[in-house]
């Protein structure tokens, strides 16, 4: 079994880490990094910590519009798999080096698999919901990590391939738990507490690209009863500067560069709570045990909010602050995302639809 997993972001390299080992314990792993993202602390550092495979390609394609990075990834990708012949394509998640590997591997007739399929914010302005969308449409293999996410999979007439496995980024915390606690100083080197600070990312384009949204948050996030730790994506640092707010969040916040995985663990266990715009920091808040305000209308985690683990508060100043402020508690504490053995299942998954299972072989 030879297969061709591309990632490109942060998340991916989370999600890949999980999966990467596992599948060249029992076949061929051909990976590949798009280059989406490619400052050394989002990207090169997420390999060295989480021992990921060096990957066999880096299509170099780097920032640019929507469309044009997806027309070079595409471009770059299919020689790739033309040379290289494997026998599916893995994709994770919903950025646009998902949606390359998605056109791709169709168009070459592949099986395409895709894990965290199924999930839906029924935003269609959000460019992640177009790349989820179009990608499980694509896909022969869907692998869900909620039943949730299989329901919504049946209600677009998606049933063949559905595999409920649980979910990657929950295998990936358990193990990065322990180990964060043990070998991360961060907490002594920002001079916070346990359980006495705020951690904040944000980076969604609805988010940063509006000053009106940037100017709301930092209003809501300003007002918190305790310190509030935000590591910066570099397109919030470049929005904040183009909007003449980085003085104003550098001096009300403590804005701080993007984290290695194992120190971000521990910001999200040691915080009291977690205000986000990212879909993998609203589930590990929740997999940590720390309260979410969600800087968003919706989400594709609905568990999340549903048992009261996560607040929806959007860019809204008033319910930011009134989020920070109150004492609200969750209502119940389930366990949607399975039971930390999603990347096992993956791998016997594809071997099963590959039809290349070899008990000696198997996991
Ligand atoms: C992308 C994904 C988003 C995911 C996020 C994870 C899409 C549509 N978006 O958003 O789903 O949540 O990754 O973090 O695929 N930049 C750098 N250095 C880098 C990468 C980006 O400075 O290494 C800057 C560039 O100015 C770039 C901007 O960040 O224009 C946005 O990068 P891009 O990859 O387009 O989107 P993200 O916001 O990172
Ligand atoms: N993350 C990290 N350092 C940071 C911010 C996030 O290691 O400074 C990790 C986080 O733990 C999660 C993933 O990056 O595993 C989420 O990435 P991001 O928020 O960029 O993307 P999204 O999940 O919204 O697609």
């Amino acid at each position: 079994m030879r297969v061709c997993s591309v990632v490109g972001a942060r998340p991916q390299f989370v999600k890949a880490a999980v999966i990467s080992r596992k599948l060249r314990e029992v076949g061929e792993e051909v990976l590949v990094h798009t280059g989406q993202h490619y400052d050394e602390e989002l990207s090169d550092v997420f390999f060295e910590e989480l021992d990921i495979p060096e990957p066999e390609y880096n299509l170099g394609v780097e920032s640019d519009t929507h469309g044009r990075q997806t027309a070079k990834m595409i471009a770059a990708l299919e020689p790739v798999v033309e040379e290289t012949d494997p026998d599916a394509i893995l994709l994770y998640g919903d950025t646009n080096s998902t949606l390359a590997g998605a056109i791709v591997g169709s168009k070459r007739d592949l099986t395409v698999a895709h894990v965290e399929a199924g999930l839906r914010s029924a935003n269609w302005e959000m460019p992640e919901e177009v790349n989820r969308v179009l990608t499980d449409h694509a896909s022969d293999l869907c692998f869900a990590p909620s039943r949730a996410a299989v329901t919504n999979l049946a209600e677009e007439g998606i049933t063949e391939g559905v595999h409920w496995t649980g979910d990657v980024m929950y295998d990936a915390i358990l193990d990065a738990r322990e180990r964060s606690r043990r070998r991360s100083t961060i907490l002594e080197e920002l001079d916070v507490d346990e359980g006495a600070f705020v951690l904040a990312t944000v980076h969604r384009a609805s988010n940063t690209d509006e000053r009106s949204n940037l100017v709301s948050i930092l209003d809501g996030l300003s007002a918190a009863p305790m310190p509030v730790v935000v590591p910066a994506h570099p397109r919030t640092v470049s929005r904040l500067r183009e909007f003449d707010l980085w003085r104003r969040a550098t001096e009300e916040l403590e804005v701080i560069e993007p984290q290695g995985y194992l120190d971000f663990v521990r910001l999200l266990d040691g915080a009291e709570r977690v205000a986000t715009d990212s879909g993998g920091v609203q589930k590990e808040a929740f997999f940590l045990g720390t309260r979410c305000l969600t800087l968003r209308e919706e989400t594709e985690w609905t568990e999340t909010v549903d048992c009261g683990w996560n607040r929806l508060v959007g860019p809204n100043a008033d319910s930011i602050r009134d989020g920070l402020r109150d004492d609200w508690e969750p209502t119940s504490s389930p366990h949607p995302y399975g039971d930390g053995a999603a990347g096992r299942r993956i791998v016997r998954r594809l071997q099963e639809h590959l039809s290349v299972d070899d008990p000696e072989r198997r996991i």
